[in-house]
């Protein structure tokens, strides 16, 4: 069987994909996954955003926010239901975390329901409350707000030094 996941490429996005990560994000917003994302937000944040690609199918996306000062966050991270399981998620993120790095970021969290996923790459659990009042911005968005049931996952990241950014 062939390798699926070696046809996916990952490609920053353009005005003409956010209806498909409309669709995407919140396709799991309505199953309460993931919180929703108006076209609005997404042509204003698309600057952040990764897609993961097969041919012309958008399989996949996740975006970086800058919220403070060496602080990022893991955003709208999802894969389409048939995608999920082969090793897209960690793309997007390895790319985001290099994103971050290439930023001089010293630390991403994520507020989610993947723990298991997010350990894998490498983050830990924290409390909530640990983390700035600053990202509490998004939240304001959440229908969940202020009874937020999402566990906050972070990594230390080593950020390049001048000259050695990729991507
Ligand atoms: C979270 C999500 C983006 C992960 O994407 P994915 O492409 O399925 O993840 P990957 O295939 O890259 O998984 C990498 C590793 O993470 C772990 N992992 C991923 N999903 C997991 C799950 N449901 N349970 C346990 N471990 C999981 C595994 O170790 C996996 O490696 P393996 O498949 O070799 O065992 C995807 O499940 C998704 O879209 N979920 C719905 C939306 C959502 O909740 N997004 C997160 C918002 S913060």
């Amino acid at each position: 069987m062939a390798d699926e996941k070696t046809d996916i490429t990952l490609r920053r996005l353009t005005v003409q994909d956010v209806p498909k990560v409309a669709d995407l994000v919140n396709g799991y917003a309505t199953l309460g996954q993931m919180l929703p994302r108006s076209h609005h937000k997404l042509y204003q944040f698309l600057r952040d955003f990764v897609g993961a690609w097969n041919g012309d199918q958008l399989v996949g996306c996740g975006s970086l926010a800058l919220i403070w000062e060496q602080l990022g966050e893991i955003r709208s991270l999802a894969v389409l239901p048939e995608w999920r399981r082969k090793g897209i998620g960690k793309m997007m993120i390895d790319y985001l975390l290099e994103d971050a790095k290439n930023l001089g970021l010293n630390q991403v969290f994520a507020l989610t329901y993947q723990q298991a996923f997010f350990e894998s790459m490498g983050f830990r659990q924290v409390a909530r409350e640990s983390l700035p009042h600053k990202i509490w911005g998004d939240c304001l968005d959440c229908p969940k707000f202020p009874n937020c049931d999402e566990t906050a996952m972070i990594i230390n990241l080593e950020p390049h030094q001048e000259g050695e950014e990729s991507l």
